[in-house]
């Protein structure tokens, strides 16, 4: 086995008893997530499916380090990378946002070697290296003819991709992505899911993936946990052992349809309102 897949193998994140409240305008709190304990192992992509506004977007940022200075979070629980209490931003973790965050005054090019800007990752890459890996992420997300243009000359899918290539490229132990092609149109929703599955195989890491569409849980998972609402609660926690890159013949196939019922049902259990989508 490689050094960077045995590197990865190692990540672990363990939610224990989270509980996050936020303060109602009205007075009161409001409990979002009540005494909530999950654990990730990588390399895996791990799929935290629920619908809107159940928490999803709160956990992730939790364990990314990403949190509002004026609130405490979470309000009690602890959460841990391999073994060790995190209370912040950790270097191991990258997350990818809906919004892309690209920079709009710099080239495709320097938006994927943006973090060498940052000395964390200066010191991790050797200048002599930092070019070669930027072209190779380009290659990689198709975007190598791109290099030279602004993220405002392209389309929402190919901003996706430099943000992908940018995380990617840091080969993070750990990626945590929130609803990262919620904005695309469906046809570019499924390239870039196609080309995430590919990279994965590719970088192998620990990916935890929130998702409020049940059909890119199935497509992409190798394991979903379904959240309820509010407070969130864990509705079901499954593995898919199908290999990948599973498609759309795949969905249609009883295993896929009966998963895609159970995860229904199982919500529908558990709690009232909140979107879900099914795309196919
Ligand atoms: N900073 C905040 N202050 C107050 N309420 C918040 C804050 N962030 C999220 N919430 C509330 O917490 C709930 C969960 O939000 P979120 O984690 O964004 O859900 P999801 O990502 O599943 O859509 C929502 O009701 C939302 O309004
Ligand atoms: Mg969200």
């Amino acid at each position: 086995m490689s050094e960077a897949v045995t590197r990865a193998s190692a990540a672990t994140i363990a939610l224990d008893r989270i509980v996050q409240e936020y303060a109602r305008p009205e007075g009161g709190v409001n409990r979002v997530v009540d005494e909530l304990s999950l654990t990730f192992t990588g390399p895996s992509i791990n799929m935290l499916l629920g619908p809107s506004g159940c928490g999803k977007s709160t956990l992730l940022y939790m364990m990314g380090g990403v949190r509002p200075h004026n609130i405490k979070m979470p309000t009690s629980g602890t959460i841990s990378i391999d073994g060790v209490a995190c209370d912040g931003a950790h270097d191991d973790a990258v997350m990818v946002f809906q919004r892309y965050a690209n920079r709009p005054d710099l080239t495709v090019y320097d938006n994927v070697g943006f973090p060498f800007r940052l000395k964390l990752w200066r010191d991790r890459i050797p200048t002599a290296e930092r070019h070669d890996k930027i072209m190779h992420m380009l290659e990689a997300v198709g975007l190598a003819d791109k290099a030279k243009l602004l993220p405002s000359q392209l389309s929402g899918g190919q901003n996706q991709r430099i943000a992908l290539a940018r995380s990617l490229m840091l080969r993070p132990r750990i990626l945590l992505m929130d609803e990262p092609f919620g904005a695309l149109d469906a046809q570019t929703r499924e390239d870039m899911q196609r080309l995430l599955v590919g990279l994965y195989q590719e970088y192998p890491c620990l990916i935890v993936f929130v998702t409020h569409d049940v059909t890119e849980a199935l497509l992409l998972g190798d394991r979903v946990v379904v959240l309820s609402t509010q407070p969130a609660r864990i509705a079901d926690d499954f593995a898919i052992a199908t290999p990948k890159p599973r498609d759309t013949h795949w969905l249609r196939t009883p295993e896929a349809m009966a998963l895609e019922q159970r995860i229904l049902s199982r919500l529908h259990q558990a709690t009232g309102k909140g979107t879900l989508r099914v795309t196919v």
